[in-house]
């Protein structure tokens, strides 16, 4: 069935007839950037001239869905001030009086039509846009984003932001909170589990694949979602990992490690972005001109709408940034937020801030340009019921194409730490015993932000296990719950290990341990589940750990000391059969860490691509006058990039075509890869990179580079990387992007602390 547009749309003449061919060379790759007060369509300017001020400041409110409310909470605070204060007939009243853009959270046809006729009831007819929090899968749940970056191929991002896209139009949705590419060097920090880790180079390409992946080619097809790249910026440097907090950073930093994921977003196309919570050097980031003006537009370019986080501009009284609620409406919409997302600040106060001139009206009209262009571009203008169709809703999820997506994609997802004496893949013939709390779950296979997902339709370990072994291999012993003990738990458990071949620990966080509002202090096992650990491992058998988790963990006693060691984060809804598909060899494991796992919980924050101290504590040092704590060096574990595979992969030194890097030329720095296993492998070389001297301090080194590689047993391939001056670029203390001439380390490797450098040298122009 089509999308049809209501018989009477063309009384409204406005919005019918005129060409949306500005709209599209407005978003269309490689146009030059506009100043946000360039002029739009006819169409849209002259809609402005016809708005009234209370229309206007409607288009720049975003309310939650109260008609369709999410299933389960996601953001209480929000949901609970819309609740109190609007009842969905009043959200009807107040759509059809043009005093609403957007909704928030809500999906479903019937009634989106139904929302969506409210608002071409209004007096200009301007079409709602619907956005909700889909990050990784609306009903097919894919993984989490950090388990989704340890699989390296950020076109697997591409094609699950489709799918999820694809979903997210079936079901009624325009516009998606999505990627969250704020790098998180701080494993306390809930949130790491939303993005792809602590390597601006890696979350970069993972943030322009999930960018085109959800908008798609045609933002005007009825399966495309505009979107929302976040929280900008600087949000994953809350200090101690505690969400919500301040931060405290130079603008170099901020500039060299947490804005290129959004440049790559823009660059891609991401038509709106969403400011965040914190503050960036005492200035709330959602009353920040020079972030939300200067910086967005003027050095990124950034051409779509700026969206408030949940109620972050009326925060910016209790940040102390404002006195009172008028006051956090006008700064942080003169400095350059457009919508408002929360409880109805900019409908109370911009009317009275433009009436007493605090607001200019340029600055208003500039804002509604920027939300009707992204309504326009995505086709809405033209289609108010766009994605609004009956048919797809039944038919357009969970298909089994998404279904067989989410188990290729949870499979590359996963991640074997550690496989002594070649545990893993399971031999067949064993009797198997999976305990621990997270072996048959299926209310913890999702993650943090899969509201739409149905508990029960997700495949869990146990389940995905007992389709791939034989009749009676298996038992099942949950042992514990995930944060208390069980009475007579660990003994069930101890009995069942000792009667089977092989104990499998499936252990880990609940999926509410990360995302939004849940940092942890310590990022540790909960202790019952150490326990069982503990008292499982000492039966003797040998022991495989499956650890779900949205951070990375500080891993001990028995757990660390496991046979085996599998990361599976929250695989999503085929999340068991993906990891059936590791254990019993169906594939090899080819998951790197996108974040490094830590020795010690007291590390944090810790990450691989740390500045060079004065005194680095080398590998096989043991002095204490180095930077180190006491007890440990300050090693990771396992570090960013490590991950093993069924076979043995070696590497060759690396070589370079030429050790000299001309300033406006190229080198290649290649090495030579084998796989001296008996199985196929995908293997994930890494380039990485340092500058040896430079102006401000470097990284020790520095993601560059990496190709994911098929490698059959006994093939061998020589990997080649080109190396050019924009790729040995840092900002300066002048805070501009430079590259400067001198030496150069280059490590082709299969982690971050892996093998032996080359060097080079880049000559001046
Ligand atoms: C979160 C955002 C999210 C928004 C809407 C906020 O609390 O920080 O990431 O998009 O709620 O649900």
């Amino acid at each position: 069935m089509k999308s049809s547009a209501p018989a009477d749309l063309s009384r409204r003449g406005l919005l019918a007839g005129v060409s949306t061919l500005a709209a599209a060379a407005f978003w269309s790759a490689g146009a030059r950037p506009l100043r946000a007060a360039a002029r739009a369509s006819a169409r849209i300017e002259a809609l402005i001239a016809r708005m009234t001020l209370e229309e206007k400041i409607g288009q720049l409110t975003l309310y939650p869905d109260d008609v369709r409310p999410t299933p389960r909470p996601i953001n209480p605070d929000i949901n609970a001030q819309a609740q109190a204060r609007e009842r969905s007939s009043f959200q009807y009243d107040e759509i059809r009086a043009g005093r609403v853009g957007s909704l928030l959270g809500g999906t479903g046809v019937a009634l989106g039509r139904k929302l969506q006729e409210a608002a071409l009831d209004s007096r200009l007819g301007i079409p709602l846009l619907f956005g909700a929090d889909v990050l990784h899968g609306l009903r097919t749940i894919f993984p989490i984003p950090l388990g989704l970056a340890a699989s390296f191929e950020p076109s697997l991002a591409e094609q699950t932001a489709r799918a999820a896209a694809d979903e997210m139009t079936a079901v009624g949705v325009h516009w998606t909170f999505a990627p969250m590419v704020d790098i998180a060097r701080d494993q306390r920090w809930g949130r790491v589990a939303e993005g792809s880790g602590e390597d601006p180079f890696l979350t970069s390409r993972f943030s322009e694949a999930y960018v085109k992946g959800f908008q798609g080619g045609d933002l005007k097809s009825p399966r495309a979602v505009a979107a929302c790249p976040k929280h900008f910026a600087g949000y994953g440097a809350v200090i101690g990992g505690m969400e919500y907090n301040t931060t405290d950073m130079t603008e170099r930093e901020l500039r060299q490690t947490h804005l290129p994921p959004f440049k790559a977003a823009f660059d891609a196309g991401a038509l709106t972005t969403m400011a965040a919570f914190n503050d960036v050097d005492g200035v709330p980031a959602s009353g920040n001109r020079r972030l939300l003006t200067d910086i967005l537009r003027g050095d990124l370019g950034f051409r779509g709408f700026v969206v408030s986080d949940a109620g972050s501009a009326e925060e910016l009284t209790a940040h102390g940034f404002s006195a009172d609620e008028r006051q956090a409406a006008e700064l942080a919409f003169n400095a350059g937020l457009d919508v408002n997302m929360g409880g109805g600040l900019f409908k109370r106060h911009l009317g009275p801030l433009v009436a007493d001139g605090r607001t200019p009206v340029d600055r208003l009209d500039d804002a509604v340009r920027n939300v009707l262009r992204v309504k326009e571009a995505l086709g809405l203008l033209d289609d108010p019921f766009r994605s609004l169709d009956l048919h797809r809703e039944t038919t357009g999820v969970r298909t089994p194409e998404a279904l067989s997506l989410a188990r290729t994609s949870a499979v590359k997802s996963i991640v074997l730490l550690r496989n002594e004496a070649q545990i893993l893949p399971l031999a067949p013939g064993k009797r198997i015993a999976l305990i621990g709390p997270l072996g048959d779950d299926p209310g913890n296979l999702d993650g943090a932000w899969a509201p739409w997902a149905k508990t029960g339709e997700g495949v869990t370990l146990a389940k995905g296990l007992a389709q791939a072994l034989p009749a009676g291999a298996l038992t099942v012993v949950k042992g514990s719950e995930i944060r208390t003990g069980i009475a007579g738990g660990v003994d069930a458990a101890v009995v069942a290990a000792k009667s089977a071949d092989i104990v499998i620990l499936a252990l880990g966080e609940a999926q509410t341990m990360s995302g939004e509002a849940h940092s942890r202090a310590e990022i540790i096992l909960p202790q019952p589940q150490q326990d069982l650990a503990e008292a499982v491992a000492a039966i003797g058998k040998p022991v495989v750990v499956v650890l779900s988790t949205g951070r990375a963990l500080a891993l001990r006693g028995a757990v660390r000391e496991a046979d085996a060691l599998l990361v599976s984060w929250f695989l999503g809804s085929q999340g068991g059969l993906a990891l059936a598909d590791v254990l019993t060899g169906a594939h090899s494991p080819s998951g790197r860490l996108p974040i490094s796992f830590p020795q010690n919980a007291g590390q944090q924050p810790y990450y691989y691509n740390h500045r060079s101290t004065g005194r680095p504590q080398l590998a096989g040092e043991s002095s204490f006058f180095k930077a180190r704590y006491d007890e440990i060096s300050h090693a990771a574990l396992y570090p960013f990039g490590f991950g093993l595979t069924y076979s043995t992969v070696s590497y060759e030194a690396p070589e370079v075509d030429r050790d000299q890097l001309d300033w406006n030329g190229e080198i290649t720095v290649s090495a030579r890869v084998s796989n001296r296993g008996a199985r196929r492998v995908e293997e994930v070389v890494q380039l990485y990179l340092r500058d040896v001297a430079a102006s401000v301090t470097r990284p020790v080194r520095e993601l560059k580079g990496f190709a994911k590689i098929v490698l059959a047993p006994g093939e061998q391939r020589t990997v080649n990387f080109r190396v050019r001056r924009q790729d040995l670029e840092f900002v300066g203390a002048d805070l501009k992007w430079r590259a400067e001439p001198g030496g150069f380390l280059a490590w082709v490797a299969p982690s971050s602390v892996a093998g032996a450098p080359i060097a080079f040298s880049l000559r001046a122009a």
